[in-house]
């Protein structure tokens, strides 16, 4: 395919702009089961970040001076993956994610920031989202020296519900693999994708703490956890038993069976030392007016999230009890240029 660069774009005071929104996510189930190559359920969520460019006479973000160490997604992008040698560029984030909370800000920047400089380049081409997905993930893993799992970039990029595991899992379509050269060694991962029902009565609400949630320290900490008491091993076979689960009642429309699923992972996650006392406050005042609830992401801090068929209450009971809500439907779409 032939593709001019900015022949479609607008172009604002003779300037070509260009605008891309990636949405957050969230894991419904197999958070740390997934590290030890269980599976793992996540869903796009409605909130997410927005990347605009516009070509200008001097490199800026935010109206700053652009340093490009300072910002390692983007600058990844840009150099490593696109080879960018146009014009300066003015960039401009929007993000309406709580961050280091555990809904996938950084991959949401990077995707919106992929698909910004894909659509600049080449603004005739369709997206290609499992191409930036995979940009996405090579993005965070150079930020993060290495570790990083491609749940949440292949979510914010595909949109709907994915499913990530060491092997492939019956009842999801695979996509693609991804693999992962950290300091631990290869990983690598099987990304398949699910369809929801159309007709889910339910949304999800997330709660935040207010805490930062550290996922390397999390992830440490229950190695150590497993490694003085390998007992504890078989909470995350449990987590995977009720992955599974979980993920069965969705595809089959039974909310009521994926919010029993979303409490007892949430007991099991309480197991592995990763819930704290501010995650269970909210969880525990969500439950009378929700299908199920449990901390989601690394734990520690960050968020929990309910499924619900009355979002308002759970957001009040939410903000009652300490915590910030945002409210969304199950599996938004993917990146998009807006
Ligand atoms: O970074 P978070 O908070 O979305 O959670 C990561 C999920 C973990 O399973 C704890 C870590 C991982 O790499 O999958």
């Amino acid at each position: 395919m032939i593709c001019i660069p900015n022949a479609n774009l607008p172009v604002v005071l003779g300037l070509t702009m260009v605008k891309a929104f990636a949405p957050g996510k969230c894991i419904l189930f197999g958070e740390h089961a997934v590290v030890y190559g269980h599976p793992a359920v996540a869903v796009a969520i409605d909130s997410g970040v927005e990347v605009e460019l516009i070509e200008s006479d001097a490199w800026t973000i935010e109206g700053m001076p652009f340093q490009s160490e300072k910002h390692p997604h983007l600058s990844h992008i840009l150099e490593d993956v696109f080879n960018y040698d146009g014009k300066p560029l003015e960039i401009s984030i929007n993000s309406d994610l709580f961050s280091a909370a555990g809904l996938g800000s950084s991959a949401a920047l990077s995707n919106a920031m992929g698909a910004a400089v894909q659509k600049l380049l080449d603004s005739d081409c369709e997206l290609d989202v499992i191409e930036l997905a995979k940009i996405g993930h090579a993005a965070e893993a150079k930020a993060q020296l290495g570790r990083a799992s491609p749940t949440d970039t292949a979510t914010s990029a595909m949109g709907g519900c994915i499913v990530v595991s060491g092997q492939k899992v019956s009842g999801t379509r695979h996509v693609f693999d991804s693999s992962l050269v950290t300091p631990e060694g290869m990983r690598k991962w099987s990304i398949c994708e699910v369809e929801l029902p159309d007709n889910l009565d339910a949304w999800l609400v997330l709660g935040f703490t207010g805490i930062g949630s550290p996922t390397g320290d999390m992830v440490a900490g229950v190695a150590k956890l497993l490694n003085d008491d390998p007992s504890k091993h078989k909470e995350m076979d449990a987590i995977s038993k009720i992955t599974y689960a979980g993920l069965a009642a969705l595809g089959a429309g039974n909310l009521e069976a994926v919010g029993m699923a979303m409490n007892t992972c949430h007991e099991k996650l309480q197991l592995l030392e990763v819930s704290s006392r501010e995650l269970d406050a909210l969880v525990e005042a969500v439950l009378p007016h929700s299908l199920g609830a449990k901390l989601t992401g690394a734990g520690g801090g960050g968020c929990m999230v309910a499924l619900t068929e009355q979002p308002q209450r759970v957001a009040e009971a939410i903000e009652v009890a300490g915590g910030t809500p945002l409210i969304s439907r199950l599996g938004a779409k993917g990146v998009r240029i807006v």
